[in-house]
Formats: C-alpha cells, structure tokens, sequence
C-alpha cells in the first residue's frame, strides 16, 4: 500500500492489518509516555482546504505520538485565495520536506489527483474529498465495532455477520460510501437509510440494502451498531435545501430520538462521526447515552492514524533498510 485514498482499495487482509496495528497503537496510548520513536526524522504535511476539527486534530496528534514533525496547512489564511493551485501548493509543501501528505478536499478525486499526477513523490492519505471517500473515518468507525464485538481478542477478526444500519444524508456523505466499502469487505450485513432524495442514484447497486423506512429498519434488521449521519445543510441551499419538508418533519421520520433509542437491541450502539447537529438526526438523549460512542470514536482516531501512518511510512523505512 503506497498511498490511502479509498476504503474500496482496501483487500481484507490490509484493512485487518491496519485494525489489528491501530490495536497496538491503542494500547500504548494509555501509557504515561505515550510518545514512539517510528517516524523520528519525518515530516508529515497536513493540507486541508476545509474545515475539520476531529480529522485533523487527530492526524496531527497521530503524526506526533510516532515522533515526526507536523505541518499544518489551512487554505484560509494561504495562498490559496491568491489563486495558487492545489499542484503549486502541493509542490511548495513538499520542497520543504514533507515525507507524507494528508488531504482534505472539497473536490471529489483531489486526493487521487495528488497521488498520481507526478507533482509530488510521498505517500498521500485522504482525509476526506468532497462527496467521495473518508477512508481513516471508516477504518476509526470498524475499529470501534470490531473492539465493542470481540472486546480484548480482536485480532485477526474482522466483522462477518455484524448488522449494521446507516441514517440520514447519504447523498451528501463520504463517511457513509467509505463505511459501505469497508464494512463490505470486512462481512458486516449493511441497510442505508434515508428519504428517497438523500439517497444518490446508483446507491441499488451498492454492497448494502436500502430502505426509506428507519422504524421498520429497526425493527427487521435488529442492528449491533445503528450509525447517524450528519445533515450536512452546508451542501444544500437553504435549511432543507428541498431534499425534506422541515427539519422537524426530518427528525420525526430519521431522527434518532429516545422512543427509536429504546427500540434498539440492548447491546446496539450508536455511533455518529461527528460533528453533530443535536436535536436534528440524533437526540441529546441519544448522543449523551451510555450507547453512544461519539467520544469512543475520536479517541479510536488517534490509534487508526497512528497506524494508517506508521505502515506507510515506517514500512516504507524498513524494507529501504532491507535493500541496504
Ligand atoms: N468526522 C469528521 O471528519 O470530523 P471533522 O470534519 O471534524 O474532521
């Protein structure tokens, strides 16, 4: 694996090595010194062109704790707004030494673009690109699963059987078509479920079953994890954007609220990538319960960067140690 830019590139036997490195990296993390020393002398470029709090926070604290410097890149404030390409932005970066870089994207294929144009000559890890992909989201989102299914023994283990379903803005979410991918390859048993206009054509021919239907959903499929989706109303003109009535028509038919909560099997959870709109697709009742594992999910981050990082760059240092 030279680069990470889709969670449909990965074969099963990489996606479980990534979870089963990030399990390593999870349990040194409770440690008093929580620092590494794999990537001492490497530098990773943060490039984001939007707005993130969880993905980048967490890449850099990823990047850190494996010892490499961080740079931080913001479109806002750069010269960006001067025009400069995402080539000549990429290449500046990189002429200051980057050894990997990370990218968020408004525009769907950024990433790979970068990977593959010849521009730059690093590893590149997609952060996540327009309505596309967010693969270290899906990789965060399995982990959690994986170690809330298996507890302590997850190694190896991937997800056949686990029943998932997936609420909301699928039209307009990365993290629903990354975890699709992925939960497919790794055997988890999938239902997405939206309003007829938030779901995007060609969905039918994905690996998962569609419904409009969120109590019958729940009532039929019995989900182990029931994940909501972010209205994400800033890809859409105006409140509703006309994909739903109202926001509280939406809530009442999609929304996770304390009735459809307690109509989940008893171990269920409920998993949300953040950020939230409370009160919108998921209840305060529902975000704060002792089900959800929103805050569960950050910190899981952390581990699946330090791993997503670690085997690119790490494993590209010791196989050139090899050729020695
Ligand atoms: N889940 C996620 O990608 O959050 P951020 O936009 O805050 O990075």
């Amino acid at each position: 694996m030279r680069h990470l830019l889709s969670a449909a590139d990965l074969t099963r036997a990489e996606a479980i090595e990534i979870l089963d490195t990030a399990e390593t990296m999870a349990q040194t993390q409770s440690r008093e010194i929580k620092k590494l020393p794999p990537l001492r002398g490497m530098t990773v470029v943060n490039l984001f062109f939007e707005d993130s709090t969880r993905t980048r926070i967490s890449f850099e604290a990823a990047a850190k704790r494996l010892s490499a410097d961080v740079i931080n890149f913001s479109a806002k404030g750069s010269s960006v707004s001067k025009g400069e390409s995402l080539k000549d932005t990429a290449q500046t970066l990189a002429a200051m030494g980057a050894d990997a870089v990370v990218i968020r994207h408004p525009a769907s294929g950024a990433p790979h673009r970068l990977a593959t144009a010849g521009w730059i000559d690093t590893p590149v890890i997609n952060a996540g690109d327009g309505m596309h992909q967010h693969p270290t989201q899906a990789l965060l989102d399995a982990f959690t699963m994986r170690r809330r299914r298996h507890g302590a023994a997850t190694t190896g283990t991937d997800l056949a059987g686990a029943r998932v379903v997936i609420v909301g803005d699928v039209l307009h979410s990365r993290v629903a078509r990354s975890n699709v991918d992925l939960l497919a390859t790794l055997g988890a048993d999938v239902v997405l479920v939206a309003p007829p206009t938030l779901l995007p054509v060609g969905a039918e021919v994905w690996p998962c079953a569609l419904s409009y239907d969120l109590d019958a959903t729940i009532a039929e499929h019995t989900p182990d994890a029931i994940m909501m989706l972010r209205v994400q109303r800033e890809r859409m003109s105006s409140a509703g954007g006309g994909f739903f009535p109202s926001p509280m028509e939406y809530s009442r038919r999609y929304g996770l609220d304390g009735a459809r909560l307690r109509a989940l099997p008893d171990h269920a959870i409920v998993m949300h990538p953040g950020p939230m709109n409370r009160g919108l697709e998921i209840s305060a009742q529902a975000a704060d319960s002792a089900r959800s594992t929103v805050v569960e999910q950050v910190s899981n981050g952390v581990a699946v960067r330090m791993a997503v990082l670690y085997l690119l760059l790490a494993g590209g240092r010791s196989s050139e140690r090899n050729a020695q």
